[in-house]
């Protein structure tokens, strides 16, 4: 008789906790924890214009979205954050999704297609991923931001390829804070004809002189991105994800993309603080600012305790708010968490593989607007102390 379920994953679960990588859910507010896991960049999360839209969205229309979008769920309110969206990211138009996950898997799904071939950074995030396996497209992987590698892959395939070339990556990578080199990679997408999905989940609200509206902004290659896609949930403090292109792409996803077709609509609730979220962004630059100069400001201490030998990884050299510590092995990283969690009353997941690559385990530190000097403080202190015991 084979095993039962039970004790099949019973033993499974044993394995992934000898090898330190079962994950178990804490409520994070069990106890005042400083959150250096979050994704608020911009503290917008707690901002109070999005909270009183959301009540009074819920006032207006109540809780649900009650149905999918293409039965009765579309509002006056979706439509006002679809056009809200297109400005914002400066395309013809916009699609929101009930997440930043469903829009990925979604929007791949449908527009990459039998003879067509997406070409994908290794580290895409998950939700890219699972888009690529959903796709009926031939999926090849380049090297991590590796313009020279994509460029022999774009080679290879010259001339081979009867549908499209996509090329699929995030902009901002939130496991390393590093960032794509995005006109090199508009320059070899022109030169071999392929089009480009852009994932600014970690990058929106948060790059772009004039919009903030991510990578693509402040690189000035906005109109060379076919699809741009990005979320609410975190530079944005609220929930959902969209893309935003040509009114072509965003009528055929309408029809095509599975995840939004067969789902019920986002809440009111979430759509009007998602528009407040854009309002805010636009006109009160302050948060980023107030992000940025904690961002310098724990570098330049995370520098100094490099310099004195005090601890023993790079300060990665990219501007942006991630800044991961990568210690290596899991059982490191678990007990580094578990030690700045009970003696520093910081929450500082341990991420592991998964998520990243087998041996690069690592603390990964995302620096918020709404990070007092102090709670930076405590994080340096933290640190030296769990380096130099
Ligand atoms: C790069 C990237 N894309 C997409 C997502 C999914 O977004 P959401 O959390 O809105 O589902 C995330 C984060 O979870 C992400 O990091």
């Amino acid at each position: 008789m084979g095993q039962s379920l039970e004790s099949r994953l019973l033993q499974a679960l044993a394995t992934l906790e000898t090898t330190h990588a079962r994950r178990m859910l804490r409520a994070f507010d069990e106890k005042p924890f400083i959150n250096f896991s979050s994704n608020d960049y911009l503290g917008l999360s707690q901002h109070p214009k999005l909270k009183q839209a959301s009540i009074e969205a819920i006032d207006q229309f109540g809780t649900g979205g009650q149905s999918s979008r293409l039965v009765s769920g579309t509002k006056k309110l979706h439509l006002a954050l679809e056009s809200a969206v297109a400005s914002y990211k400066n395309t013809e138009s916009a699609l929101v999704f009930s997440s930043g996950y469903q829009a990925n898997v979604s929007l791949l799904q449908a527009l990459c297609q039998k003879d067509d071939v997406i070409l994908a950074d290794k580290w895409n995030h998950a939700s890219l991923v699972d888009g690529c396996r959903l796709a009926e497209a031939t999926t090849i992987r380049y090297r991590h931001a590796d313009m020279n590698h994509l460029e022999a892959r774009l080679k290879a395939l010259d001339g081979k390829v009867s549908g499209t070339k996509w090329i699929v990556t995030d902009s901002l990578f939130s496991m390393d804070g590093d960032w794509v080199d995005l006109p090199a990679l508009v320059g070899l997408a022109h030169r071999y004809g392929a089009e480009i999905i852009l994932d600014e989940a970690h990058a929106s609200g948060l790059f772009g002189a004039e919009r903030a509206s991510g990578l693509a902004e402040h690189f000035g290659v906005s109109q060379h991105i076919a699809v741009q896609m990005g979320t609410f949930s975190k530079g944005l403090g609220s929930f959902g994800g969209y893309v935003a292109g040509s009114q072509a792409l965003v009528d055929w996803l309408t029809n095509k993309a599975r995840g939004f077709i067969y789902t019920t609509a986002m809440p009111p609730s979430v759509v009007a603080a998602n528009l407040a979220a854009i309002e805010v962004v636009r006109s009160e630059p302050n948060h980023r600012e107030a992000l940025w100069q904690n961002v310098a400001w724990l570098k330049n201490q995370l520098q100094t305790l490099l310099d004195g030998r005090l601890v023993p990884y790079l300060v990665p050299k990219s501007e942006s708010q991630i800044i991961p510590i990568t210690l290596g092995e899991n059982a490191l990283v678990v007990e580094a968490s578990g030690f700045l969690m009970e003696r520093f009353g910081l929450w500082l997941s341990a991420i592991r593989p998964p998520t990243v690559p087998v041996g690069t385990a690592r603390l990964r530190v995302s620096v918020c607007a709404n990070h007092t000097k102090a709670e930076l403080q405590q994080l340096v202190d933290g640190l030296s102390g769990y380096f130099s015991q």
